[in-house]
């Protein structure tokens, strides 16, 4: 008799979780490395290719997390592997800051022609997230000598101490670490299903910009003195929640009015997740800069801020880092981009709507399920304990995680009560309704243990 091959591209659990392999890591790392880390489970990671990670016990997942929307192209794209090979047998390291690269330069041209708008840009490359918002936090203040900061209720911007100053995401990133940058003030972020500060959903917009002007702008801080406003076009870390594209042309209008700076952070949403290359061009916005990292390289750590020309005109010496715009980072960004381009992008904007129409009927068939929501492979499920009521419901929403891990889906949530899909951007249709028929079959299961 013969037996039909195993499917490589879906998952394959050989052992119980964690297994014996990973169950001794997850035991040495307990002893040794930082507990500061969040590891919703224990998963070993030992290889990784196109949507599938292998365990350190041979088992394989289907991989809707991607290194926490890390990895566009997949895991070891055989094109971004060899850029990063070729470069790493050439030039590891000289830095940029000092000296000049030919692929620093092919990078900021490449980063310039797809930023939004027109108009010349400049780029500064940094290695993370956070180095890049704290890079646009210095170059606001510079460019424009004003000091203050408006953020958004929920909003993620990075965890060192400048970006952990905008951060309003969890009470555990801010406690303990003492007073932060001060000057930071933080606004109602346009939710459109709870509303934005109790409002109504369909007024989310309206009440956004107006708390902006009406609360902010006459009460605490005046704009004059405002360097930037800091956006996540998507929410990302507070729950993949969608500023409707008449908030950001608000936005864009009330910082032209005022001189401020509108800084989109971009370092989830953009490099084609939402399937374009950044969430603004859903809204048409020219923001003044935008920060980018995680998908940037496939993995590799870079980060960049892409500014208008006439903004970034900071002084040599002003702001610089040691490895930002390393030679591998940035030969894996080239081939990411190439990846990107021809395929990835096209790919997340289909796959993405495959998903939103395949999740339609959930709401019907799940009393749990408050809300679906996405653009390109940034999807968000918000769980509730009553669509009627949208009382959140964390502990469902991490069973559900626990027992998609358990039938080989990585998932991550996202705010308090979010499931996040982020997979790698080069997912097939097949995989898309495996990991939606699990979890379908985890959400149904969480919801009869209720
Ligand atoms: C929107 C946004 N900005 C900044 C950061 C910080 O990035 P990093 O962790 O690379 O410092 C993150 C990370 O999740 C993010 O989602």
């Amino acid at each position: 008799m013969q037996v039909a091959a195993r499917k490589t591209n879906l998952p394959h659990i050989v052992t119980a979780l964690p297994g014996p392999n990973a169950k001794k890591i997850v035991e040495r790392d307990h002893q040794v490395v930082s507990p500061s880390y969040t590891r919703d489970y224990p998963l070993v990671a030992k290889t990784g290719r196109g949507a599938m990670i292998e365990d350190a016990d041979g088992n394989t997942f289907l991989d809707f997390a991607a290194g926490i929307a890390v990895v566009a192209t997949g895991h070891c794209h055989p094109q971004v592997v060899a850029a990063i090979q070729k470069q790493a047998a050439e030039l590891i390291h000289m830095s940029c800051t000092d000296f000049y690269y030919q692929g620093t330069v092919d990078l900021a041209e490449k980063l310039a022609s797809i930023a939004p708008g027109k108009g010349a840009k400049r780029v500064y490359f940094g290695n993370s997230g956070t180095e890049a918002v704290e890079a646009a936090m210095k170059l606001a203040r510079y460019h424009t000598k004003r000091d203050k900061f408006i953020a958004f209720n929920g909003c993620f911007h990075g965890r060192t101490l400048g970006s952990l100053s905008l951060t309003a995401s969890k009470a555990v990133q801010r406690k303990h670490f003492g007073s932060l940058l001060a000057g930071v003030f933080h606004t109602p972020y346009p939710n459109t299903y709870r509303g934005a500060y109790g409002g109504r959903p369909e007024n989310a917009s309206a009440d956004a910009l107006a708390h902006i002007e009406n609360e902010l702008f006459k009460r605490l801080v005046d704009p004059e003195e405002v360097a930037a406003i800091f956006v996540e076009p998507i929410q990302g870390e507070g729950g993949y929640l969608i500023a409707p594209a008449e908030f950001l042309q608000g936005l864009e209008r009330l910082c032209r009015k005022h001189g401020i700076m509108l800084v989109a952070d971009e370092v989830q949403s953009g490099m084609g997740r939402t399937g374009k290359w950044w969430a603004v061009d859903h809204a048409g916005i020219e923001p003044d800069m935008i920060c980018t990292a995680k998908g940037i390289a496939s993995g590799m750590p870079l980060s960049a801020v892409i500014a208008k020309a006439e903004v970034m005109d900071w002084k040599p010496g002003a702001h610089a880092s040691t490895f930002g715009g390393n030679p591998v980072s940035i030969a894996a960004a080239l081939a990411t981009i190439g990846v990107l381009e021809t395929e990835a992008i096209a790919n997340a904007a289909r796959v993405g709507e495959f998903i939103l129409q395949q999740t339609a009927g959930w709401r019907e068939r799940h009393e749990s399920v408050g809300e679906i929501r996405g653009k390109g492979l940034m999807i968000g499920i918000e769980l509730v304990r009553d669509q009627k009521t949208k009382e959140k419901a964390p502990e469902l929403r991490n069973r559900v995680i626990d027992m998609a891990f358990r039938k080989g889906l990585l998932v991550l949530g996202a705010g308090e009560n979010s499931l996040r899909l982020a997979p790698p951007l080069v997912i097939d249709e097949e995989q898309a309704t495996f990991a939606l028929s699990t979890l379908d079959a985890c959400i149904a299961e969480a919801e009869r243990a209720l």
